[in-house]
């Protein structure tokens, strides 16, 4: 059993999106029993709240369904939980070392080390248009398809 963990800033676009297509990945290829999965912020602002509306929007276009999830913070029991932490963002990345535990059994890496493009992050939509959280679930789709078929 794989146990991991997507993480962004908000826990509002990008990580619930990331969970959200690792989740419809697993069902659709009967993984489900291989892999637990969950999403979290490094900031603490949008504690308990949905997803933000465009990004339940564009993944409703795309056929995905997220606004059933809700945001946490990071906590430091993460690093003893989970085998991965996958970090949206290079800001992401250095929150999450910098809170690591030095006995943590997480492996903290980068989302897009598990793509091809020589794009190293998932750009934050939030200040910016439509098309930036379209941008981002097409990135998450080949990025969580590559770690799916990497573990399983
Ligand atoms: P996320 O996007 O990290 O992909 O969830 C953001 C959400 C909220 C904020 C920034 C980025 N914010 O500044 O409130």
């Amino acid at each position: 059993m794989m146990k991991i963990l997507f993480v962004c800033l908000g826990n509002i676009c990008r990580s619930p999106a990331a969970e959200a297509t690792f989740r419809q990945l697993c069902q659709q290829q009967g993984t489900e029993q291989r892999f637990t999965w969950d999403s979290a912020g490094t900031a603490a602002y949008h504690i308990g709240k949905a997803p933000d509306k465009r990004m339940c929007a564009a993944a409703k276009a795309r056929g995905m369904a997220m606004d059933d999830l809700r945001a946490r913070q990071v906590k430091v029991s993460d690093f003893y939980e989970y085998d991965m932490i996958m970090a949206m963002d290079k800001s992401n990345m250095a929150n999450l070392l910098s809170m690591r535990p030095v006995d943590s059994s997480a492996d903290v890496k980068l989302m897009l080390d598990y793509i091809d493009s020589g794009q190293a992050e998932v750009p934050d939509p939030y200040y910016g248009d439509e098309d930036g959280f379209y941008e981002v679930l097409d990135l998450l789709d080949t990025a969580c398809r590559n770690l799916h078929n990497k573990y399983c």
